[in-house]
């Protein structure tokens, strides 16, 4: 518990105590969504920046963290504000913001305006944005370039990517440039069609790869190692085998910290969810009926109301 981050002492210009922003403006300070529990959770944890040391701290102190994806500056400040440690701008934007089936077709371009929007919105949370398909397979030269890109470009802090020992030497590369490097083992949605579709991986004598390939990666430099859909006894052994932290989505209870694309997490998702999801909220039903109630009211005339309009 020693090594705990520790919250350095606040004063009034420091960012975490500044009023939110709303999409016009600073918020009346007493409408702030980040009071109370949520922010004494971050403030016990976290130091004002969350940084890669700060969740091999967690691990050693046998804490865990929180992961959530995030795409823009409005739902990365709520998220921050909550007390999120770390914030992934997934290539899942590519299904939950595009509409697109696959995550394949997302670009190095697409990834930085989505990378500079969490950026904004993010005071205290570690930014961590995907390396797309495609942008970084080809050498390690190459991963080296896009990760400099996302994070000269985007500005995020460090980067995530798919594969397993196949990538070692990327991440060295990428390691060696500075580039902190999260990597993502198990099911791996770029490689959807290679893995024949969305199906457990890790089971049985795979188990044994798997966490040869969670060793050479963390060898390689990676900070962290990120398990997808991996039997839960899977993803713990490979946690108490590595030093660096993991990070699970449908990997069980035994990782560092957990991750959820946060549209399904919320309850925005239509249709059947993962197993490994639990909705928090049901914001479809929410969304629905509030514009279904706006909608109404402007049908019948009743908003905008007087004190919705300006005198001459
Ligand atoms: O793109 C993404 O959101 C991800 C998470 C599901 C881990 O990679």
């Amino acid at each position: 518990m020693s090594e705990t981050p520790q919250t350095p002492p606040q004063t009034p210009q420091q960012p975490s105590q500044q009023a939110p922003q709303t999409a016009r403006g600073p918020a009346d300070a007493e409408t702030a969504p980040y009071s109370g529990a949520a922010a004494d959770r971050a403030a016990e944890f976290t130091p004002r920046r969350v940084r890669t040391v700060h969740l091999r701290r967690f691990k050693e102190a046998g804490e865990r963290f929180a992961m959530l994806t995030a795409y823009d500056a409005t739902m990365a400040g709520i998220f921050d504000r909550a007390g999120v440690e770390v914030l992934l701008v997934g290539d899942s934007a590519a299904n939950v913001m595009m509409g697109r089936s696959t995550t394949l077709s997302m670009t190095v371009e697409e990834m930085l305006v989505y990378s500079r929007s969490v950026v904004a919105g993010a005071e205290r949370a570690l930014v961590i944005a995907d390396v797309p398909f495609g942008s970084y397979e080809a050498s390690p030269q190459q991963a080296v370039e896009t990760g400099v890109r996302l994070m000269k470009e985007g500005g995020v802090h460090a980067v995530k990517v798919e594969g397993g020992a196949a990538m070692a030497g990327h991440v060295r590369a990428m390691v060696a440039a500075g580039i902190p490097v999260m990597a993502h083992i198990g099911f791996t949605p770029q490689s959807e069609h290679a893995l024949g579709g969305y199906r457990v991986q890790g089971r049985g004598e795979a188990g044994e790869r798997l966490l040869a390939d969670a060793r050479a990666l963390e060898e390689a430099g990676a900070f962290s190692v990120l398990m997808e859909m991996v039997p839960a006894d899977v993803a713990a052994e490979v946690d108490a085998g590595l030093a660096v932290p993991t990070v699970g989505i449908g990997a069980g209870s035994g990782t560092t910290g957990q991750v959820l694309v946060w549209q399904d997490m919320l309850g925005l998702t239509a249709g059947r969810k993962p197993r490994f999801v639990r909705e928090y909220a049901d914001l479809r039903s929410t969304v629905a009926e509030a514009v279904g109630a706006y909608r109404e009211d402007v049908r019948t005339g009743r908003f905008p109301a007087e004190e919705h309009s300006f005198d001459d």
